[in-house]
């Protein structure tokens, strides 16, 4: 994997996941400019990685923002090969949720991702370059009292088939990646920062027995970005420890649950 000179924009890189990823395409040689609305953090990680990172202070649900993101990115780095979908916004009153709060959380998780697909295809297609959509477990499978989180989710799936059918011929790949619990700011707080008492809780969900780490994720975006990904397009990638494999039977057959 050969990342010498590429260029990576990181949506939602300020928190733990998308620092997590930002880390590792830093440390692959990619140059990266880190996306948040959060400057106070996305400007500690900048200063903490050195010249390998810029923060850009940026609002994804604002046009004008994407506008000078973009044009930011190419009069500084001159090229854009990489763009991660990552940024999101969890806020979900499932069935209660009002006109205001769908537009909201489908605006920031689903619809600025595709705007910014939009904004960076001719700088991707100049390189042949990657977009790599940040889905998860929560938009394949029913959760109580959830609705506007997990349908942003689901759409990011089918919206990166229908990128990846578009922007084919341009020689731009375009993949999802489907985490399932990973120890981030969200995970953090349930479980009191203890990692312990979070794998814990994930390890019946989570056949190989823990919640994931950031960089089980950022390793799979970095390989879908990279070369050995070439002929990869219009995929999901589970980095789930096996969460999606199982159905509701846990992986265990009738006979198991009879206790014979
Ligand atoms: N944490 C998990 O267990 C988990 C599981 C599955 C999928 N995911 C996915 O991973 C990605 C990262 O999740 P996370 O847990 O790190 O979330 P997070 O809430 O911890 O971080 C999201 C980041 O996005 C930024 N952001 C929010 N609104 C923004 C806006 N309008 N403009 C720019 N930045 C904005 C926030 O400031 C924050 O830094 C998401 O796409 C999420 O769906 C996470």
């Amino acid at each position: 994997m050969n990342f010498e000179g590429k260029v990576a924009i990181v949506t939602g890189a300020a928190a733990m996941l998308g620092s997590a990823i930002v880390r590792a395409f830093v440390k692959a040689g990619v140059q990266v400019l880190a996306v948040d609305i959060d400057a106070a953090r996305g400007e500690a990680l900048a200063v903490e990685l050195g010249s390998r990172c810029r923060f850009i202070a940026c609002d994804i649900a604002s046009d004008a923002a994407l506008d000078a993101l973009v044009a930011d990115a190419l009069a500084s780095e001159r090229r854009i090969d990489f763009l991660i979908n990552n940024a999101v916004v969890y806020g979900d009153n499932g069935l209660e949720a009002s006109r205001g709060e769908w537009l909201h959380a489908l605006d920031v998780n689903l619809v600025s991702g595709a705007l910014l697909v939009q904004k960076t295809a001719d700088a991707l297609a100049a390189q042949g370059g990657a977009v790599v959509n940040m889905g998860s477990v929560g938009g394949k499978f029913g959760t109580a009292n959830r609705a506007l989180y997990p349908a942003a989710k689901a759409a990011i799936l089918q919206l990166t088939r229908n990128q990846a059918a578009s922007l084919a011929h341009r020689r731009v790949r375009v993949n999802s990646v489907s985490p399932g619990w990973t120890w981030s700011d969200a995970l953090s707080r349930m479980s009191g920062g203890d990692r312990a008492h979070a794998d814990r809780m994930a390890a019946p969900m989570h056949p190989l027995g823990r919640a994931g780490d950031g960089d089980d994720v950022a390793q799979v975006v970095l390989f879908l970005c990279s070369d050995a990904a070439r002929f990869v397009t219009g995929a999901d990638i589970p980095v789930d420890g096996g969460f999606s494999m199982l159905g509701p039977d846990q992986g265990r057959s009738a006979r198991d649950w009879f206790g014979g």
